[in-house]
């Protein structure tokens, strides 16, 4: 059997690689890619070399402008939030890997893939849905929910046995699960786990908190091209280039930090600690742009399907053709969102204050408080009030009638 294991370096992975072996006695493929989690990824060369993967077998890719480009951008012309607030930060990052992971299998005629998701949670619905839609027949091993380890101490001691490198602290228990991106960092599980209890400081990894930023605001532009942001104050930047300088900005003003409990696709309700510093400020200029750009009809259909949208994402359909159907209408809508937004960060907070367009709808002349021009008559609405409250009148006379 050759597996095609998604690889972090870390402990629990390179439990899972050994186990592989020893369990399945198969050979190893690791793909650690590196999305931008902050964390170098050419360790994971020398661990898995350790391990006893062959060098041929070390797949270590830079996926950071794949990723923002053809995954986080086309999310955020949507103006994608779970559940009203989550921006999907984790849910986002695991079709590529998935599809990165398949198209390894094919290089190097592996039958299987691995991760190393629980059986009790989002990521292994996702990362097993991206298998199966680009590789039907794959075989798909979740050692989580296979092995039988009964405690984290067991597994532990299995690590010791095959001689994997345990870092100090790690032999106490970690005191919560973290997954990161270049879109964001999630906190879950053991101190996050009673949601009446505040979250310690110390969870936060890539924001301040909003009382410790400056007390002076910090002005900022973005300029959009067909709902992608392209320039920050005038300076053109590659996607993950412009993703990083905003998740800076966001950092220095304590932008976009979360606190939320949310419903897994498996049926249980989880609490979650969200940064996404970046990806907050990206939102709130991309409703800023297309405020002007985007005709009402189109931005309210958009806002209805957004939900729908946010949901598939979620639950891990991303290759599903509800998904891509709802993406072509969603880039479609995008053709004239161009411009300039102009933002105030400051204490947690990114604030439109200015918005131009050379694809304006905004018409100061339609809307001006003071006498207008030539296209809009008032004595026009005299009308269309009357008709849109004709059923009302009606209804409202039967009730006269009925009512003594
Ligand atoms: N609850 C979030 C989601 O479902 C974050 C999951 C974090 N995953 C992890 N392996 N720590 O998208
Ligand atoms: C996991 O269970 O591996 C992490 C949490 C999740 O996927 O929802």
């Amino acid at each position: 059997l050759k597996v095609v294991l998604a690889y972090s370096g870390g402990l629990d992975t390179s439990i899972i690689l050994k186990w592989l072996q020893t369990e399945y006695d198969a050979e190893v493929v690791t793909f650690t890619a590196d999305l931008g989690q902050g964390e170098e990824v050419e360790p994971a060369r020398r661990k898995a070399e350790m391990l006893g993967v062959k060098p041929a077998n070390i797949f270590i890719e830079d996926l950071r402008e794949e990723f923002v480009r053809d995954f986080v951008f086309p999310m955020f012309r949507a103006n994608t939030q779970y559940e009203g607030d989550y921006l999907l930060g984790t849910s986002i990052a695991r079709p590529l890997i998935a599809k990165r992971q398949i198209e390894i299998a094919r290089r190097v005629g592996a039958d299987a893939v691995c991760h190393g998701a629980t059986g009790k949670g989002n990521d292994q619905v996702r990362f097993e849905l991206g298998y199966y839609a680009l590789e039907p027949d794959i075989k798909v091993i979740a050692p989580w929910r296979e092995w039988d380890f009964a405690s984290r101490e067991a597994l532990l001691d299995f690590a010791e046995k095959y001689q994997i490198p345990i870092a100090k602290d790690k032999r106490g228990e970690a005191p919560f699960s973290i997954d990161a991106n270049l879109l964001h960092s999630s906190s879950e599980g053991k101190v996050l786990e009673d949601p009446s209890a505040e979250a310690p400081e110390y969870v936060h990894q890539r924001t301040i908190s909003p009382e410790d930023a400056p007390d002076k605001p910090t002005l900022i532009t973005i300029d959009f091209e067909k709902g992608d942001p392209v320039a920050i104050d005038g300076e053109k930047l590659s996607p993950a280039l412009l993703l990083a300088t905003l998740n800076q900005l966001g950092h220095d003003n304590g932008i976009g930090r979360l606190d939320l409990v949310e419903n897994r696709f498996v049926g249980m309700k989880s609490r979650g600690v969200y940064e996404t510093p970046g990806g907050t400020i990206l939102l709130a200029a991309h409703r800023g742009i297309e405020s002007i750009t985007l005709d009402g009809g189109a931005m309210h259909l958009k806002d209805e399907l957004m939900p729908r949208y946010a949901s598939l994402i979620y639950n891990g359909f991303w290759f599903a053709p509800e998904r891509e159907m709802l993406q072509a209408a969603i880039d479609k809508s995008q053709e004239h969102v161009s411009g300039r937004v102009t933002l105030k960060l400051y204490k947690g907070n990114a604030t439109v204050i200015g918005r131009t367009s050379d694809h304006s709808l905004y018409d100061q002349d339609l809307v001006t408080f003071e006498e207008g021009s030539g296209s809009y008559d008032q004595r026009d609405a005299a009308g269309f009030i009357k008709l849109n409250a004709l059923r009302l009148r009606t209804i409202a006379q039967r009730r006269r009638k009925l009512e003594p």
